[in-house]
């Protein structure tokens, strides 16, 4: 017996902008019940459009739309009680805790509120009275997904559920997602890395809005060729290629050896240690990457080295120059790029650059050059007078990383700097910083894809606030007697939770 469907497309197309930009064209597909789907296009491909569309968020221009055996406009209030949706941005209230998060969520979906197993797989039982807000990036996203699932429904939609999530826990969510199918429950979930292919029953490539493939993932790369080139874009390669940010940085002349010392450095939150030792010293034109599970303390030692926050104990310096000492000294020769979009999201780009650039000290002629070759070097004139919210993704990025180097800092602190961005930006973005510490610009960077691990100089472990290994990848895959830098990862990552309590 044919597998019943649980949403039926025909014909559907979404425009904006009053027709000029679109989303979804002339998109037709039926999707069974029972599996895992894999919606994999690059950034703009029309992913979360399409997602909205099945939960009735968004108005299709014209086409047909069922889900679950309902039309979404129409019956949108019946449909809510058969769908969990984890949107892309996260969907949870920042100041109220974990658990009252999950309370409202149960509340909503009129579901129970055992919450035990849920709180376990996510790991956050021992965080559940913690704000949301001061969750790290990644437990946030797993409060998200365990949301999303509240209530049992029957179709689950998840835009972009492993960004920001670390490669255990991506392996475990996908488990957890696999774990919640069964002949009645089906999931959709999007990504932009076609390396997760593998772990979803159907994978659908979209493409401009429109489907280029559907099927088995293993057929994928051997269709690769019919599909044209579409899709080669999304398989990632590396080839560095001349950068325009690095050939128009001006770099200072120092004679300090280290760029970057941390000795001790510790952070408190009560009696809850974020951070417990973090000590090293990276030289001038070093990409140092600091990498660690969800939790571990990463972005709480960037806030701590850049002087965002005042350790609870030991030492950073910049550039030879102490951090709580002398703050604004220290902050004139580092650039920060947060973890979350930090920028002023009702300014304009033009603005945003014009607030950095006064905020690092720059005036008159200076501020002006700053501000033209920040836009020309990322290729900004276009959205100068936009507000900085409405930008496509990459361009956000982008525009994050211009306001960190406005003042041609000797000191860069990337925190998760291509979480959610496609494999292209993702390339030109390492181009960028390959080519900046040719210059001598340090570079201290978290990630959480392993391929980008490989362009680190070095790499410090990090797990529970402390280091547990440090050394090239080279070393580090050897001391793990592992091929890739994901299989080090989880290997050393795992052995040294047993070690530490
Ligand atoms: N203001 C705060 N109050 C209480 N706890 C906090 C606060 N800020 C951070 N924490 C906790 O400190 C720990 C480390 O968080 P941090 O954001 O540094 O992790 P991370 O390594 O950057 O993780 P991710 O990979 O998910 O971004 C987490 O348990 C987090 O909830
Ligand atoms: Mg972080």
């Amino acid at each position: 017996m044919p597998k019943q469907a649980c949403i039926d497309i025909g014909n559907l197309t979404k425009s904006f902008s009053a027709g000029k930009t679109v989303a979804i064209e002339n998109l037709s597909m039926a999707i069974e019940k029972g599996q895992i789907i894999g919606l994999i296009g690059a950034d703009g491909a029309g992913k979360t459009t399409l997602l909205r569309l099945m939960t009735g968020l968004l108005l299709p221009d014209f086409g047909k739309l069922c889900v679950c055996g309902l039309d979404p406009t129409a019956d949108k209030e019946a449909l809510n009680c058969k769908i969990g949706y984890m949107p892309q941005r996260f969907g949870l209230y920042e100041d109220l805790s974990v658990i009252d998060n999950m309370k409202l969520y149960a509340d909503l979906k009129n579901a129970d509120r055992n919450f035990d197993s849920m709180l376990d797989f996510a790991d956050l039982k021992r965080f559940k009275s913690r704000l949301a807000g001061k969750l790290s990036g990644g437990m946030k996203q797993k409060l998200g997904l365990i949301c999303a699932l509240m209530g049992n429904p029957e179709l689950i939609l998840l835009d972009e559920p492993s960004v920001g999530v670390d490669p255990i826990s991506r392996r475990e969510l996908l488990k957890m997602v696999k774990g919640v199918v069964d002949e009645n429950r089906t999931v959709i979930w999007s990504t932009a890395y076609m390396d997760e292919a593998h772990g979803f029953d159907t994978v659908i490539v979209i493409d401009k809005g429109r489907s280029i493939y559907r099927g088995n993932p293993y057929d994928l790369a051997s269709n690769a060729a019919e599909l044209e080139g579409k899709i080669i874009e999304l398989m990632g390669g590396y080839v560095q290629i001349s950068s325009p940010v690095a050939e128009n940085f001006r770099a200072k002349r120092t004679n300090v050896t280290y760029a970057v010392e941390a000795l001790g450095l510790a952070k408190r939150y009560g009696d809850f240690h974020a951070v417990r030792d973090n000590t090293f010293r990276i030289k001038k034109g070093e990409i140092f990457g600091l990498l660690g599970p969800n939790g571990a303390g990463k972005s709480t030692s960037f806030r701590m080295m850049c002087g965002l926050i005042k350790p609870s104990g030991g030492t950073a310096k910049i550039m030879g120059i102490d951090v709580v000492e002398k703050p604004s000294l220290a902050r004139s020769n580092l650039g920060y790029m947060a973890q979350k979009f930090s920028l002023y999201p009702n300014l304009s780009v033009r603005q945003n650059l014009e607030f950095f650039a006064g905020a690092y000290g720059l005036i008159g002629k200076d501020f002006a050059d700053a501000i033209g070759r920040m836009t020309r070097v990322f290729a900004l004139e276009k959205y100068l007078n936009s507000n900085s919210e409405e930008l496509p993704l990459g361009y956000r990025q982008r525009l994050s990383f211009a306001c960190a180097l406005i003042h041609n800092p000797s000191v860069l602190f990337l925190d998760e700097p291509t979480s959610g961005v496609d494999v292209i930006a993702r390339r030109e973005f390492w181009n960028h910083i390959t080519s900046l510490a040719k210059k001598d610009v340090t570079v201290l960077i978290t990630t959480h894809f392993m391929d980008e691990a490989e362009f680190c100089d070095r790499i410090s472990l990090f797990s529970k606030g402390q280091t547990i290994a440090t050394g090239t990848p080279a070393e580090l895959k050897k001391k793990a007697g592992a091929k890739t830098m994901e299989n080090a990862f989880i290997n050393l990552i795992s052995k040294g939770e047993e070690e530490t309590p």
